[in-house]
């Protein structure tokens, strides 16, 4: 069967840059044979996390149904901002919520981490913060990530990066990261045989 992916926005501005290249990640998995799925941060809705309000209802819908697109996926493409050289609270403050969930949903789950920013940097650092929660929680983060620098000039009028090595780069990263996927679903380790 096709790999399924769910490919994420960690921001859901209509003109977002991390919401273009959600887009063009989405056409790299689906090049290399993946099925997919997008979403944006905004399609999960939740409060600041806080105890009572876990204790009086649970875990609000937006992270169920977060963990619901995320328990179908093999693999989760997450493009995230970066705020103050870290990872967005928004971001983060959904992960807490998921963490929540029993069985917890990211645990052995395959991340592939993404940025787009304006600046030179592309939101590395806030990759760099987002892989701490993640790897916390079991999650298997891919080593490699992308960030695509001066996210302002880097699309062409239709979406796609304009840079052609660029492309290519984040093309790889996608198949790389799929080709893990796909092997540890189809060889799994003795535990998961
Ligand atoms: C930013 N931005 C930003 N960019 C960056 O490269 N490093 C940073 O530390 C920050 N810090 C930061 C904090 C806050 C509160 C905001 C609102 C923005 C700029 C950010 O990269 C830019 O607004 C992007 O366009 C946000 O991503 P989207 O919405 O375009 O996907």
């Amino acid at each position: 069967r096709p790999m399924q992916y769910l490919v994420m926005s960690g921001s859901g501005r209509a003109e977002s840059f991390n919401r273009r290249l959600t887009d063009v990640a989405a056409r790299a998995v689906h090049d290399h044979g993946g099925d997919f799925d997008t979403a944006l941060i905004t399609d999960f809705p939740v409060p600041v996390y806080d105890g009572d309000l876990e204790a009086d209802g649970g875990v609000p819908d937006g992270a169920a149904s977060f963990k619901e697109r995320l328990d179908v996926a093999d693999g989760l493409v997450l493009v995230s901002p970066e705020y103050n050289a870290s990872v967005p609270g928004s971001v983060k403050n959904l992960v807490d919520w998921v963490s929540r969930i029993r069985p917890q949903p990211f645990h052995e789950k395959h991340v592939l981490l993404m940025s787009a920013s304006p600046s030179m940097a592309g939101g590395n650092r806030g990759l760099w913060a987002l892989r701490v929660p993640l790897e916390h929680l079991g999650a298997r983060v891919y080593p490699d990530m992308f960030s695509l620098a001066q996210a302002h000039a880097a699309f062409t009028p239709d979406g796609a990066l304009a840079d052609v090595p660029l492309a290519r780069r984040l093309a790889d990263n996608v198949a790389g990261f799929m080709d893990l996927v796909e092997a540890a679903v189809h060889y799994p380790c003795a535990k998961h045989a």
